[in-house]
């Protein structure tokens, strides 16, 4: 069983390394974690490592060496879960809209990545 590399792979889509993440991080200090998408393409793709970019950026911003949350196995493994759930959402019909409910922005979620 191998454990998480700082080599290995963060944005599966776009094939950036953790590594890559952390020295850019480190390097420009940018003010919000979009402007590693922006720079790298991390994150522009399925969504799914959006959540471990903002938190490589929280703990070089604070000073922190970054610990990689899971082994590789499970990233991978929760990456396919997190994809085909995104895709099954995409499949579904939306339900008839109920009077007086109306459609609401739901506010905290992530820009649409595609
Ligand atoms: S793994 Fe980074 S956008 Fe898909």
């Amino acid at each position: 069983m191998h454990g998480h590399h700082v080599e290995d792979e963060l944005c599966v889509c776009f094939h950036v390394s953790r590594a890559k993440v952390i020295r850019y991080v480190k390097r420009e200090r940018p003010r919000v974690v979009s402007l590693i998408s922006q720079c790298l393409s991390a994150g522009t793709g399925c969504g799914w490592c959006i959540p471990f970019l903002t938190r490589i950026h929280e703990e070089v911003m604070a000073g922190r060496e970054p610990e990689p949350a899971m082994s590789r196995e499970e990233y991978l493994r929760r990456r396919d879960e997190y994809r085909r759930r995104v895709a099954n959402l995409r499949a579904d019909t939306a339900p008839p809209a109920l009077p007086g409910d109306a459609p609401s922005d739901a506010p905290g979620s992530p820009p649409a990545a595609r």
